[in-house]
């Protein structure tokens, strides 16, 4: 199928103002009816009307008036997904109503309207519930289904009596249909846009609260599960409070409510009023529930709940402005969590988590720009990737350091009450910003959402001045030969000095920049880590550095930032892996959990980096060298005594478990050796790495307990640190074993790509992993066509040394071919040959270094 790309909007020429919608799920036979009226305007007469509809059967349609008049032929469009309805005399310019009749099916496949299953008691039973976002609506009932056809919606949900029935807004009239149907109307909603609409219904049990400003908060799970909510409740509540003063305009729905749903595919879903979540994205429970997947939650339900200003009140016009939604919600949620959780130390969590994952993406000649040119739906998902979440986060952040917190807020303030129930794009949220801060926002961040890439800013000195130049950073050397890219960045360079001063930033506009020397002492640029950029220093500076690192003389952020940088520097050649490695032992003496989880991340990259060597044995022994110190901290009984410590304590035996300290693993196995007859009094927190570590030194009988748990298991989070220990084993066999497994009848659907990639990331899965996913790719596109799992499951493939995996990789696409998944492809390949270049160029200096 060609698709032409013009073609993928709706004309304006007909507008919708109003739904008036009533669909009614049959649970037994997986099917739905719905009947709609929709209020439009005609902007001139016409006797064809397009609009979206996939996999729905439209029965009727007819414009109503004195005399209605039936559609004469009803045609589907498949590519473009739209049904067109022809009229045999046009149907007159202005205000009208047109009235469908139509069918579809409760699918399986977690979009549109669909089922999800789930027990009580041992039976199995089905709810349906909703997956809109991007382009799914259109499954569920024929719509003008793009984000900038705002509309009001009144639903009515035609339901079993007995049944628990949600959607955006509150129910405003039930009304008995027969001995087993119910009619539920809900109040109409606000102008919004399709996509974010929601219908769910099963059978629910509920906690709930009013916030402190008096919103009403609750929290649906399927039945028995309602204690795992707890914790959801109040940090919504707490959450809701806080984004109702930031934002300065009130919540605009009657109820915040939030759904555990057991089939999902994102991590959790935005619906105005009617936030849908997997449940290891919601539940938490009292006894086994680790302090990260608490942590989780709390972020995800803050970044859900900002949506409901940025997003659902005001909106992107186009997906190619995705970044609006995603960039700031990944960023806002930070800020709340901050206020919520002051002792978690979010912010500097975030330095890790997404300005690490951005730097690493758009560090390839394969990336995009944050506005990103997109058609069909296809293009459209692929657009939910790290350059809108997390590099835009990044770049928001740079630019609120840069404002001020004030200035920052009161922009936001200004464009969300300006733009409401309306549709934007990127620059009016700039336009907004500059006016309030009166500084050139546009121009300054101009190129961050307009061109691919970062900058790196390579410092040189002489006596009397240090001189600045940037020039775009790229990961692979090839990349970085292949492109010439001339893009001057406005960075805000923050420096800190040896006195321990943070100098104002000043903004580098030009591609070199000096600045005077005040003295000999040594300068940190990109204070405190603020701006989007990484920094190269000669080779006094990088000495002086490592010096201050080792005693204590910077900030957190600023130490991982160092270590950072020029572990990166070393993947892309200015600098050898060995400089990268000498400069992470002046880290022994660290204390900071997220500056070891940066080293971790960065150890470990070499670590898959030389896998297949012989050497890799003694790396094993050289990092174990560094964390020596820190591993005292970590006693297996220890209590911790911050959230921080906790975090810390998991990724120190982590840590030891895979580089094979001895006492490490001997001590997981005789925990694991504890769990008996379904009784497992093994910490959660620690259940994670213990389940690694048995696994990765682990045998048959281990993978045989492993495999029971992991059916019996019924708390969402603890099948998923199960199904990854499931991947980490060493006997190909078993490998084997596991990769079967996740395509049965065991696995949801929602879980199998993160399991397979387990295997994919495992040194000793490489192969088995891909041999499965070639094998078994008919299966993938069956259910995963157009969702983000299928790049889920080829990015870890660019872990690969093998540019004759890289090859095989190319030509097998090439052949079965899947849409949405080209830039993936792309990156995978440019990763590959990075690798590859990387161990031939260091492979010597690295084996050398490590036989001292
Ligand atoms: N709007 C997204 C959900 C979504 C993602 C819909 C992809 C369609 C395609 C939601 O706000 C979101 O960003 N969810 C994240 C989790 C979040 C906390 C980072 C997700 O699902 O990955
Ligand atoms: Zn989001």
């Amino acid at each position: 199928m060609k698709i032409r790309k013009n073609r993928v909007r709706l004309t304006t020429n007909v507008v919708p103002s109003r739904y008036e919608i009533n669909l009614q799920p049959d649970l037994k036979k997986f099917v739905f009816e719905g009947t709609e009226t929709i209020h439009l305007k005609l902007k001139k007469s016409t006797k064809s009307i397009t609009l979206h509809a996939v996999d729905l059967v439209i029965e009727s349609a007819e414009i109503l008036g004195n005399e209605n008049k039936p559609a004469q032929k009803i045609s589907y469009d498949k590519a473009n997904e739209t049904a067109t309805l022809l009229f045999m005399k046009a149907v007159p310019a202005g205000a009208g109503r047109l009235k469908l009749v139509f069918q579809g099916e409760l699918n399986d496949k977690m979009h549109g309207f669909y089922r999800s299953s789930y027990e009580v008691h041992g039976q199995r039973r089905y709810m349906a519930t909703t997956q809109f976002e991007s382009t799914d609506a259109r499954r569920a009932f024929p719509s003008f289904d793009e984000p900038a056809m705002k509309a009001v919606f009144e639903i009515s949900l035609t339901v079993p009596s007995e049944s628990t029935a949600i959607s955006n807004t509150v129910p405003v009239e039930v009304r008995k249909k027969s001995e087993k149907l119910k009619a539920i109307r809900f109040a109409p909603t606000p102008l919004m846009s399709t996509y974010l609409l929601a219908f769910i219904v099963g059978d629910f049990e509920h906690i709930e609260k009013r916030s402190k400003d008096g919103i009403l908060v609750r929290v649906f799970t399927t039945p028995g599960k309602k204690h795992q909510a707890q914790f959801a409740l109040d940090a919504a509540a707490k959450i809701i409070s806080f984004f109702n003063t930031y934002f300065d305009i009130p919540y605009p729905m009657p109820s915040l409510d939030m759904i555990a749903i057991p089939d999902f595919a994102a991590g959790a879903m935005e619906n105005w009023g009617a936030i849908t979540y997997r449940e290891s994205a919601l539940l938490v429970d009292p006894k086994n529930s680790s302090t990260i997947n608490r942590q989780w939650v709390a972020l995800v339900i803050a970044h859900e709940i900002a949506h409901q200003w940025f997003g659902n009140l005001v909106t992107m016009e186009w997906w190619t402005d995705l970044w609006l939604n995603e960039g700031f919600a990944s960023f806002i949620e930070y800020l709340a969590v901050d206020r919520v959780f002051p002792e978690w130390d979010i912010w500097t969590q975030f330095l890790y988590a997404d300005f690490g994952a951005a730097l690493q993406y758009d560090g390839l000649k394969h990336t995009h720009p944050i506005e990103v040119e997109v058609h069909h739906p296809s293009e459209i998902t692929a657009a939910f990737d790290t350059v809108s979440y997390s590099k835009g986060a990044t770049i928001l952040r740079m630019l609120a350091d840069y404002l001020g917190k004030k200035d920052f807020r009161d922009g936001l303030r200004h464009y969300l009450k300006k733009h409401c129930y309306d549709n934007t794009s990127t620059v009016d949220l700039w336009n907004a910003l500059s006016k309030v801060s009166g500084k050139s926002v546009t121009a300054m961040m101009k190129n961050w959402t307009g061109k691919r890439g970062y900058p790196l800013i390579t410092v040189s000195e002489n006596t009397t001045y240090f001189n600045l130049t940037q020039s775009r950073f790229f990961t692979s050397p090839i990349s970085e030969k292949e492109t010439r890219d001339p893009t001057v960045w406005q960075v805000p360079v923050g420096i800190t000095t040896q006195d321990g001063k943070t100098q104002k930033p000043f903004l580098m506009s030009t591609r070199t920049e000096r600045l005077p020397k005040q003295s000999d002492s040594w300068i940190k640029l990109n204070a405190n880590e603020s701006g989007f950029y990484r920094t190269n220093y000669p080779k006094r500076l990088q000495i002086e550095l490592a010096e201050a690192v080792l005693h204590n003389k910077l900030k957190t952020r600023d130490r991982l930032g160092l270590v950072r940088d020029i572990m990166a520097l070393a993947e892309n050649g200015r600098r050898s892996t060995t400089e990268g490695l000498e400069f992470a032992k002046h880290y022994a003496k660290e204390t900071e959990y997220v500056v070891w989880a940066e080293i971790s991340s960065s150890l470990a990259k070499i670590h898959s980096l030389i896998s297949q060597e012989r050497f890799v044995k003694e790396y094993e022994t050289f990092v174990l060298d560094i964390f020596t110190k820190i591993a005292k901290q970590a006693r297996w009984n220890m209590r911790p005594k911050s959230h921080s410590g906790a975090l810390l304590k998991i990724l120190i035996l982590e840590n030891l478990s895979r580089y094979g300290d001895k006492a490490t693993i001997v001590k997981a196995q005789k925990m694991f050796g504890g769990i008996r007859n379904g009784r497992n009094m093994i910490a959660a927190d620690l259940r994670g790495v213990v389940y690694a570590t048995v696994a990765r030194y682990g045998d048959a009988k281990v993978y045989a307990k492993l495999m029971k748990m992991y059916k019996a298991e019924t708390l969402h989070e603890e099948k998923n640190r199960i199904g990854r220990a499931l991947g980490m084993f060493r006997q190909k066999n078993l490998l084997e074993k596991t990769l079967v497994f996740t395509l049965s009848e065991r696995v949801r659907r929602q879980d199998s790509v993160r399991m397979i990639a387990s295997v994919s990331i495992n040194p000793y899965g490489r192969d088995v992993a891909w041999s499965f996913i070639e094998r078994n790719w008919k299966t993938f596109l069956e259910r995963y066509a157009g969702y983000r799992e299928l790049s889920f499951l080829l990015e870890p493939i660019g872990l690969s040394t093998s540019v004759k995996r890289a090859k095989d990789m190319k030509q097998f696409i090439k052949k079965n071919p899947a849409p949405g998944t080209e830039r993936t492809l792309q990156q995978v390949v440019e990763r590959i040959h990075s690798n590859a270049v990387w161990l031939e160029r260091d492979r010597r200096e690295l084996r050398e270094f490590l036989s001292k």
